[in-house]
């Protein structure tokens, strides 16, 4: 594995000089250990909830979003209205696009095997373009585009350092954009454009298929209705919208990637999958989220993937608001704490064999393998803790049953029918998924090919 990985060096660190690191100059706070942060980030969340917004981000319209946003009364106000909409409770109302969005995603596996990332990348964007704005967005439509745009550019933001000047005098913020040094602020006036460009461009797309009724109310036009036009309720609804993709889309892709990459490498895990739910639901349907508690070797798979893989390995860190002390140590105010999710979640003291994929050490714990999927962590910490992981945790979970109930993955062959091994490399990124890499996806039987091409016949309904 290559060691520039930053989760990789901070767990070598963190084996080096204990479990709290402490970078001095830079006042951050690494943690590799899940004790600890359960100790910090979650015992004392009332002082550890809020983030650093550094003079760049602000200027980028980082405060329009909820991931980044200060521990402030506009993160109470925002985060509630996430909230209120994406509880456990309130989920089932994404069902419809979450089925139909993932079934479509077996039927352009079955259709165009070999795009098969581009189709994992499809499928995540399109649940949530469906579930909030009722759009149907593929990822070569313009929209779909500049979203993704969007987020790359709000990414080379959040990088500490790359913005020396600004960071140094924020003052300079004033200055004209044409002024000697202020390249900064064209950027950061183009990446401000973008996400109104973007919250717009789709609040008004989902009231138009309202108003003339070419797709069943959204969420969104649902709650632009009942705010009977007060403009600050519009516009809390427009940003949550394009938050939810900025936040869902990569995230969601990483986690059904990794699955399916670990399908191919372990054949076996698959076919133990693959064999329960045969036995539990049958080969005459699909399997639904009903099926889920009955599914226990599934559910594994899917912590297993969540535990070895999560897509943000450093979690989005988090900001101290007071001086605090901690087993001895003082850590001051201010102080930028990142939780090393990758390196807990492999922690040698906690998982046995902790770099190998093994389902079946959840099923073998006292518990079983339904203890909560946040002893995983890959949904971050605290207050802060991911307020879309219902939603999230629902689609991994069906796209994961869907793909086993029809397909088969397996390892692509050459000309001589030889199988061509796999290097199994993961971005180095702010999310982590794997690179492309070649595989083979074939229905399991006739009758598989059959139940996916029926689900264009069949869209789901609530
Ligand atoms: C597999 C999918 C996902 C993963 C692994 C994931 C992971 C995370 C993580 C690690 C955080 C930071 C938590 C912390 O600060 O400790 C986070 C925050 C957040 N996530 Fe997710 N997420 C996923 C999907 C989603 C979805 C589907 C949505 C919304 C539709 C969403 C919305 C958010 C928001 C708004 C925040 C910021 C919360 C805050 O700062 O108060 N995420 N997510």
């Amino acid at each position: 594995m290559p060691t520039h990985d930053a989760w990789v060096e901070y767990r070598n660190w963190g084996r080096e000089y204990g479990e709290l690191v402490y970078i001095h100059d830079r006042n951050i706070l690494i943690i590799n250990n899940s004790r600890v942060a359960i100790d910090l980030l979650e015992k004392r969340s009332r002082i550890y909830s809020d983030r650093q917004m550094t003079p760049m981000m602000k200027i980028c319209g980082a405060e329009l979003i909820l991931s980044l946003v200060r521990y402030s009364e506009r993160w109470r106000r925002d985060r509630k209205l996430f909230q209120q909409n994406f509880r456990q409770a309130a989920i089932k109302r994404f069902h419809p696009a979450q089925y139909n969005k993932i079934h479509e995603f077996l039927r352009e596996l079955i259709t165009t095997p070999d795009n098969f990332m581009r189709h994992t990348m499809a499928v995540s964007q399109r649940i949530i373009f469906s579930a909030l704005y009722g759009l149907d967005v593929s990822p070569e439509d313009p929209l779909a585009v500049k979203a993704v745009r969007t987020l790359h550019t709000m990414g080379g933001t959040l990088i500490i350092g790359a913005f020396p000047v600004i960071e140094r005098f924020p003052w300079m913020r004033f200055l004209p954009s044409w002024f000697p040094g202020c390249g900064f602020k064209r950027i950061a006036d183009h990446c401000i454009k973008e996400i109104q460009e973007l919250d717009n461009a789709l609040f008004d797309l989902a009231i138009d298929n309202l108003n003339t009724g070419s797709s069943g109310t959204s969420l969104i036009a649902e709650l632009a209705a009942k705010s009977e036009g007060r403009l600050a309720e519009i516009e809390a609804i427009k940003t949550m919208g394009t938050i939810s993709f900025l936040a869902a889309a990569d995230t969601t892709m990483s986690s059904i990637s990794s699955f399916m990459l670990a399908m191919t490498l372990h054949p076996d895990a698959q076919t133990k999958g693959q064999e329960e739910i045969d036995r539990i639901v049958g080969k005459d349907r699909l399997p639904t989220l009903e099926d889920r508690p009955s599914l226990p070797y599934i559910e594994a798979i899917y912590r297993e993937v969540m535990r070895l893989h999560p897509p943000g390995p450093l979690g989005i860190a988090h900001r101290l608001i007071e001086d605090d002390f901690y087993h001895g140590y003082y850590i001051p105010k201010g102080c930028v704490v990142v939780p090393n999710i990758w390196a807990m979640n492999r922690d040698g003291d906690v998982y046995l064999r902790p770099d190998e994929f093994l389902p079946e050490r959840f099923l073998e714990t006292p518990s079983g393998p339904f203890t909560s999927i946040n002893d995983i962590h890959a949904f971050g910490f605290g207050r802060r803790v991911c307020v879309g992981r219902h939603m999230a945790d629902e689609s991994v979970w069906l796209a994961i049953a869907s793909v086993l109930a029809t397909l088969t993955l397996g390892k692509a062959k050459d000309e001589e029918g030889n199988e061509i091994e796999i290097s199994e490399e993961y971005t180095d990124s702010f999310f982590r998924y794997p690179k492309p890499y070649r595989c083979s996806i074939a229905p399991r039987t006739l009758n598989a090919e059959k139940l996916i091409l029926a689900t264009a016949l069949n869209a789901y309904q609530i």
